[in-house]
This record gives structure tokens, sequence and C-alpha cells, in this order.
């Protein structure tokens, strides 16, 4: 397995993690017995990063991922979880708690509901309003110093709360949304992550299954699935991006690889310092996202991609409007 290391002071993970979201939330039933067969094949192919986040399906998610831990040695998993996320019983949204008591909080759940002792990478997922950047830090900051955290990451947060929080303590990563439909880190956010010696965990890289290649003009989804909600998956925008997938099929074929190939491969193809995550949740899903790891890209086949899919090809944004408008990123 290729590795890559997060930031200047993070760990060494593999090229490729792992998002274990789906398997317990927003992407429609998943199978659990699929689910840890996945984590499985992951981690006996080399892949390392696991990420999660304790409100993934109010905790199931954390629950599921020390089902699938079972009996492996703890070293042979790197786990980044998200906090500060609030549901309610029917799954709703609640807003976000990074306060310091909060923040200590949610370890201590997080730790007992994946059955060990520290968490390698520790981020709120949102910025909270209500909380200096420097707090929060700060709170995850004692956590380290006291052995329940190794490393901190932030995430979807811009480039002026990254320097704020990079000089209370180090910062492994940002997980943010890249893909070559969400380009918009390019401008600010990378360049400032890179002065400051901060990885980049990418997720979205397919799109949340848009730039798969897999994903029809299915329009029938149950509240509960985030795409019912996001501006890319309705009417017209939908077929306009599935149009772009399309253009990208014919520059995969060209390759021999798939179009999520092709999509991840791009990713990886933007810096040693970005690690994709990908959210398999069947094996068969894994299996062609490892693929994308033999996958070349040279300058002909980049500049092939980008013309099929310029960048701001995207019709819609990347969230509703209400969860659009709680991205420090998007400021
Ligand atoms: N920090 C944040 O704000 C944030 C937000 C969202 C996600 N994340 C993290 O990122 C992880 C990845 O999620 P994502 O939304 O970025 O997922 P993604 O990889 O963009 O899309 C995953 C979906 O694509 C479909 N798919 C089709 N072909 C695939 C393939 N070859 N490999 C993988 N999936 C394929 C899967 O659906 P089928 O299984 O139905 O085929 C899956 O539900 C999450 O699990 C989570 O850990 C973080």
């Amino acid at each position: 397995m290729i590795t890559r290391k997060l930031g200047s002071t993070g760990p060494t993970v593999s090229a490729l993690g792992l998002g274990a979201m789906g398997m317990s939330d927003l992407y429609g039933p998943a199978d659990e017995g699929e689910s840890i067969a996945t984590i499985h094949a992951a981690l006996d192919a080399g892949l390392t990063l696991l990420d999660t986040g304790d409100f993934y399906g109010a905790g199931h998610n954390e629950l599921l991922i020390r089902d699938a831990l079972r009996g492996r040695d703890r070293e042979e998993a790197v786990i980044s979880v998200k906090f500060g996320g609030l549901r309610d019983p029917d799954g709703g949204w609640q807003g976000f708690d990074a306060r310091p008591a909060a923040v200590k909080n949610f370890l201590a759940y997080t730790l007992r509901r994946l059955g060990t002792d520290y968490v390698d990478i520790y981020r709120p997922a949102r910025l909270d309003p209500a909380v200096p950047i420097e707090d929060t830090v700060g709170a995850i900051a004692e956590l380290v110093q006291a052995g329940h955290v190794r490393n901190i990451g932030l995430s979807e947060v811009g480039a002026a709360t990254l320097r704020r929080a990079a000089a209370v303590h180090p910062i492994s990563d940002l997980q943010i949304e890249y893909s070559l439909l969400s380009r918009g880190i390019e401008a600010e956010i990378l360049p400032t992550a890179r002065e400051l010696g901060i990885g980049v965990t990418a997720y979205g890289v397919l799109c949340r299954g848009l730039l798969s290649g897999h994903r029809r003009g299915d329009r029938q989804l149950p509240p509960t699935d985030f795409r019912a909600h996001s501006p890319r998956f309705q009417g017209e925008n939908l077929d306009r991006n599935l149009a772009l997938v399309e253009a990208l099929r014919g520059v995969a074929e060209g390759q021999g690889a798939t179009v999520a190939q092709i999509a991840i491969a791009w990713v990886l193809s933007r810096g040693q310092d970005i690690v994709p995550l990908v959210g398999a949740r069947r094996r068969e899903r894994l299996t062609e996202s490892l693929g994308a790891l033999n996958v070349k890209l040279d300058a002909g086949d980049l500049a092939a991609i980008e013309r099929a899919v310029p960048p701001r090809a995207a019709a819609g944004e990347r969230y509703a409007a209400d969860q659009f408008a709680q991205l420090d990123s998007e400021r």
C-alpha cells in the first residue's frame, strides 16, 4: 500500500482512507455484515485510515468500527473521529457544539463506543460559531496531553480559522470536500494548509456517488438520504452533472479505468499531501476504489479529464442552503 504523511506533524497513513459514514447514515440502507466485511477487506489490503463521526447514526458508526476491529491489533488502524454534530431521535440536525466541556464529554463516549483508550485524529465536524476555535483546539490539546488523543484535525474550516487553530496546537489535517466537481479549496484554503504544514483528507471525492459512474437519474430518495436535499442531485442540476459524468466516462474508458477510479486518481494527483477518503460500503466498491491507486495519469490524461469536467462545471452548490450557511470554509 502506498502511504502519505498527514501534514508535517500527523501520522503516515494509506494513500486512500475509508469513510464509514454511509455504513450507518445518510446514503440509504446499508448491510451491517457487508459493512464489517468491507472494513476487514480494507485493513487486509493495507488501508489504515478509517474515518467516522460520533453523530453518524448517533453512535452506530463507532460501534460498527469497534465490532470490525475486535480481535485486531489496535495499531493497525488510524481512527479519525469527528464530533460536535447534534442530532435528534429522528436523525434531524440540531446544530453544533464545540465548547471545551462538550469536547471532553463527546470523547468520553466515543472512547467507550470504540472500545479503545485513544483516538488517532480528533476533530470538530464544523466550526461552532459560538466558540472561539482557540478554545475548542485548546480543549483537544488537553486531551492530547492526557494521552486520549494523538492528533488534532479540523473539518470544513476556512484559511483564517486554520491559522488561528494552528497557532494553538499543530494540526495534522483538514478534512474538506475536494473533487473534480468541488474545487473551491484551490484558491485559498489549500495554499494556506500547505503553508502551515497541514495535510488534507479529501471527502466527496465521488461527490457522494454522483461522480462514480454507477448512479443513474433516480430521483426518489427518502428524506433521510443526504442526496434528497443536495442541490446537485435535483432536477436539471442532476441532468447536467450526469452529462459531465458521461464525458468523464469517455476519458476513463480510454484509460481502461472506471469513472470512480479516474475521479479518485485525479484527487490523488493533486498533491502528496492529499489523502482521498472513499465512502465504499461494499467490498465490490472498495476493490474498485483501491484500483485507483494503480491508475497513472500523465499531463495529457489530466488535461483530458479537465476538458471533460472543467473547474466550476458542477451544477448546484455542494450543500443545501441551511447546511451551506454553516460552512466556515465557504465564508
Ligand atoms: N467532514 C465532513 O464534513 C464530511 C462530510 C461527508 C463525508 N465525510 C467523510 O467522507 C467519507 C466518504 O463520504 P463521501 O460522501 O465523501 O463519499 P463518496 O465516496 O463521495 O460517495 C460514496 C457513495 O458513492 C457510492 N459509490 C459508487 N461507487 C463507489 C466506489 N467505487 N467507491 C466508493 N463509493 C462508491 C457509494 O454508494 P453505494 O454504496 O450505494 O454504491 C457511496 O454511498 C464519509 O464516510 C465520511 O467519513 C466527511
